[in-house]
C-alpha cells in the first residue's frame, strides 16, 4: 500500500520526503522535440518521479520547488489556462519516448511494433503515432476506421477479437488487414467476408499458451481456458481449415497474455511455447511470418520506484527464439505506450469526515477513470501544489451515486482546500477510453504539452451532443 502521496511542506511533509528519497536519482533529461532525439536518450532510461523543475520529461515533481510539472509546465499554472475540470493532460513528448524506446529495443530484428489502439483512441494521438511509423492493433470496425483516417497502413494493423462481426471483417479484408482467427466460428466468418469481397487475406492464428501472467483475472488472457484464441487441441483442424481456403493466406501465430505483466520471463515462457507451434505449423507446409508475442508490459503505477522490465528487457528475451527461426516479431504494447504520458487533473470540491474515514471529494469519478473502481486497481494520487497543510489519510471520491465511486483508497495527502488541484497518475491508457456518460457526466476534454506548449486534442463532450442522438425520435 502507497504511503506518500500528497505535498506538504510542514510537519510529515510527504513532498520533502519524495524528493529526499528519490533526490538521489534526479534525472536530467530535458523534453526533447521530436521521436528520434528521444530514441538517442530512451537507452537503459528509468523512470524518475523527480526531476529539476521545469526540465523534466513527462509528469513529476520539480526538484527544487514540489510542484507537479507536466514537461516544462507547471499543471496548477495549466489548471488556471483550462477552463474545463477534470480534463485529461498528455505529455507527448513522454508518450514518444515510450514508442521509441521500443523502437530502440527492437534495432536489429525484423519487426512490426503495433500501438493497441484500445489503449486510448484520441484521434490526434493516434495520428502522431501513426506519423512516428507505428502500426496499430485494432478490436473493433470503428477502431480500424479511426486508424485509417488516423494514417495507420492497414497492412501495418492487425484485427483482433472473440466477437468480431461479419461487417468488422469486411471492411478489415477489403483494406488489406492482418486478421487474427480466434475460433471456428471467426474462422469461418473470415473466410465468408474473405469471398465476399474478393480479397486475399493475411490470417494469424491466436494461441493461447497458457501461461499465467500473475494479473488481475480481468487483465488475464493466455490461459487455457480464456474467452480469446483457439482451442489447442484443435489447432490441426485450423489448418486443414485454412488450407481449404485459397483466399487465405496464414501469416503467423498470435498470443497475448494480458495486461500489466511484471516479470518478462512469463514472456519468454511463452514465446519459447509458441515457436513449439511455429515449428508444428511450418511442418505441415505454412510459411509462416509473424511472431505475435502481443503487449502487455506493466508500468510502475506505484509511484514506489519499483524496478520493472523496459522494452529492451521484453525484446531481448525473446530476440533469440526470433532471430533463430528467421521470424518478424509483432508486438502490440498499450499501456507501456501510454499510460504514463498522461495524468486526470482534477478539483477538489471538498473534504469531509464521516466516522473515522476522511474522504476528498473530486470533481473527477468513476465515469471519468473507472480503473479503481472496475478491478481495483491502484493509481498514484497527487496535489499539484506544495502545501503546509496536515498530512491525513483520505479516500479519494468523485461525485457519482455509487459507494463504488472512488479514485484512491487510504492515500497519505496534505488537507486540501476546495478549488485545489489534484491528479490521477498513469492515466493515459484504458481511462479516456473507458469514460462512461454515467450520472450524465459528460466525457472530459483533453489537452497535450507538446514541446513546451498546451493544445487542446479533445472537446469536452456536451448535453446538447447527448440529446442529439434522440433527436426526431
Ligand atoms: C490483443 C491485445 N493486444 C494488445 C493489448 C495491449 O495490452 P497492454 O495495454 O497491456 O500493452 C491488449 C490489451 O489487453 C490486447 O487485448
Amino acid at each position: 500500500m502507497q504511503t506518500i502521496s500528497g505535498r506538504s511542506v510542514a510537519g510529515r511533509s510527504a513532498c520533502t520526503a519524495r524528493v529526499a528519497n528519490r533526490a538521489r536519482k534526479v534525472c536530467v533529461t530535458r523534453a526533447a522535440a521530436t521521436v528520434e532525439k528521444h530514441e538517442e536518450k530512451a537507452v537503459g532510461a528509468s523512470w524518475q518521479f523527480t526531476q529539476p523543475a521545469g526540465k523534466g520529461l513527462g509528469f513529476y515533481t520539480g526538484a527544487e520547488d514540489g510542484y507537479l510539472y507536466c514537461d516544462q509546465m507547471r499543471v496548477e499554472d495549466i489548471r488556471h489556462k483550462v477552463p474545463e475540470s477534470p480534463f485529461y493532460l498528455y505529455s507527448w513528448n513522454r508518450i514518444a519516448h515510450n514508442y521509441a524506446e521500443y523502437k530502440k529495443a527492437l534495432a536489429g530484428l525484423d519487426s512490426l511494433p503495433c500501438y493497441a489502439v484500445k489503449a486510448n483512441n484520441n484521434f490526434v494521438i493516434m495520428k502522431q503515432l501513426a506519423a512516428a511509423g507505428a502500426g496499430a492493433v485494432l478490436v473493433s470496425g470503428n477502431e480500424l476506421k479511426l486508424a485509417t483516417k488516423a494514417g495507420f497502413d492497414p497492412k501495418r494493423t492487425i484485427l483482433n477479437g472473440n466477437g468480431k462481426l461479419p461487417w468488422e471483417l469486411e471492411l478489415a479484408a477489403e483494406m488489406g488487414v492482418n486478421i487474427n482467427i480466434d475460433s471456428e466460428f471467426d474462422l469461418e466468418n473470415i473466410a465468408a467476408a474473405a469471398r465476399k469481397t474478393g480479397k486475399k487475406v493475411s490470417v494469424l492464428l491466436r494461441i493461447n499458451p497458457d501461461v499465467d501472467p500473475q494479473v488481475h483475472s480481468y487483465v488475464s488472457t493466455g490461459l487455457a481456458s480464456s474467452k480469446f484464441g483457439i482451442r489447442n487441441s484443435h489447432i490441426k483442424w485450423f489448418l486443414d481449415e485454412i488450407r481449404k481456403e485459397p483466399l487465405l493466406e496464414l501469416v503467423g501465430v498470435h498470443s497475448h497474455l494480458g495486461s500489466t505483466i511484471t516479470k518478462v520471463n512469463i514472456f519468454r515462457d511463452a514465446a519459447v511455447i509458441m515457436c513449439d507451434f511455429v515449428k508444428m505449423i511450418r511442418a505441415e507446409g505454412f510459411q509462416l511470418k509473424y511472431l505475435n508475442i502481443g503487449g502487455g508490459l506493466g508500468i510502475d503505477y506505484s509511484h514506489q520506484g519499483q524496478v520493472l522490465p523496459t522494452p529492451t528487457d521484453l525484446i531481448d528475451t525473446v530476440r533469440d527464439i526470433v532471430k533463430e527461426l528467421g521470424l518478424t516479431l509483432v508486438i502490440e504494447p498499450g499501456r507501456s505506450m501510454v499510460a504514463t504520458g498522461s495524468a486526470l487533473v482534477n478539483t477538489v470540491t471538498g473534504v469531509k469526515t464521516n466516522g473515522s474515514k476522511n474522504f476528498i471529494v473530486i470533481d473527477g469519478s468513476m465515469a471519468t477513470l473507472i480503473r479503481p473502481s472496475l478491478y481495483g486497481a491502484y493509481q498514484h494520487i497527487e496535489l499539484t501544489k506544495p502545501h503546509s497543510t496536515p498530512v491525513q489519510t483520505f479516500d479519494v471520491v468523485g461525485p457519482i451515486c455509487e459507494s463504488g465511486d472512488y479514485l484512491g483508497k487510504d492515500r497519505e495527502l496534505a488537507t486540501p482546500s476546495k478549488g485545489d488541484g489534484i491528479v490521477v497518475h498513469d492515466a493515459g491508457a484504458y481511462c479516456m477510453s473507458m469514460a462512461s456518460n454515467y450520472n450524465l457526466k459528460m466525457k472530459p476534454a483533453e489537452y497535450m504539452v507538446e514541446n513546451g506548449s498546451l493544445r487542446k486534442i479533445r472537446h469536452e463532450e456536451t448535453l446538447e451532443q447527448h440529446l442529439a442522438v434522440f433527436e426526431g425520435l
